[in-house]
């Protein structure tokens, strides 16, 4: 089968079918994703807390990511694969955005890219539409800028709501195929789904987008202290402290490995 391709989204927004996504960094991880139906998967710069062990989004780079882009597109078959352009590695210009854009393509086979910024990056969005990239924009809470915000809080509350307004529909007019809206009133983010004819894709924004995004350590129960916006579907970090500790114990017992794991 092919892949999902951004064709598929709009027209899913046409149908108004929801559709999944998940943040994925690894082959294996990415076949279950893939298996299971999930359409599109984002190798988040989000893998600079979650595979790196930096405290922010800030330290990543794209040397840190074009391998696990790459892994996540070897390990799936049907799901789009967008790649996470990394803080400072398009902001400074379009032709740095279509640099790094190509390197996650031609290097690790992304099928499109992510950004942040709104109306700050329209010249960006603009030289990758042109050149056949696929955009994914995000707007609302902005990870690369914390330093800015002052920290991980809700945005686009009161007269900002109308900001935020204005930049998806620039973001929609410039070309990006879907946009994330993350942590912002449940609201606002309907209302911008509604005045637009791309997806927009949620993160702590509600129920009325037409797709939810979550990072799979959040969803699985792996992250120590999750936002506010996380289910937790699963209890990974506990199941894995069982598991390894009971393999621990067998192995200072003498249980593991049995006969039936040794060769005779
Ligand atoms: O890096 C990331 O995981 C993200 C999603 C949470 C949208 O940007
Ligand atoms: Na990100």
């Amino acid at each position: 089968g092919r892949r999902v391709t951004v064709r598929d989204l709009a027209a899913a927004k046409e149908r108004h079918e929801r559709w999944p996504m998940v943040t994925a960094y690894d082959a294996m991880t990415a076949r279950v994703f893939d298996e299971a139906g999930i359409p599109v998967m984002l190798v988040g710069d989000s893998a600079a807390m979650v595979v790196y062990g930096y405290d922010s989004t800030l330290p990543v780079t794209v040397d840190d990511l074009i391998p696990l882009t790459a892994a996540v597109v070897r390990g799936s078959k049907r799901a789009m694969v967008i790649a996470d352009l990394p803080f400072a590695s398009y902001q400074a210009s379009p032709q740095q955005a279509l640099e790094t854009a190509a390197r996650f393509m031609k290097e690790a086979g992304a099928h499109a890219v992510k950004l942040e910024g709104g109306r700050r990056v329209l010249s960006q969005v603009e030289m990758l539409v042109s050149a056949g990239v696929p955009v994914m924009a995000h707007i609302g809470l902005t990870p690369q800028s914390v330093n800015v915000f002052g920290g991980y809080r809700v945005q686009g509350r009161g007269q900002s709501g109308d900001e935020l307004m204005a930049d998806a529909k620039a973001l929609e007019h410039a070309g990006a195929f879907g946009v994330v809206l993350e942590c912002v009133p449940a609201d606002l983010a309907e209302r911008v789904t509604a005045s637009l004819s791309v997806p927009t894709i949620g993160i702590g924004a509600g129920a009325g987008t037409d797709a939810q995004v979550l990072v799979w350590q959040d969803l699985m129960g792996l992250t120590p202290r999750p936002a506010k916006f996380v289910k937790k579907y699963f209890d990974l970090a506990g199941e894995m402290d069982r598991a390894v500790r009971a393999y621990a114990d067998e192995v200072v017992s003498g249980v593991f490995p049995a006969p039936e794991h040794s060769y005779h």
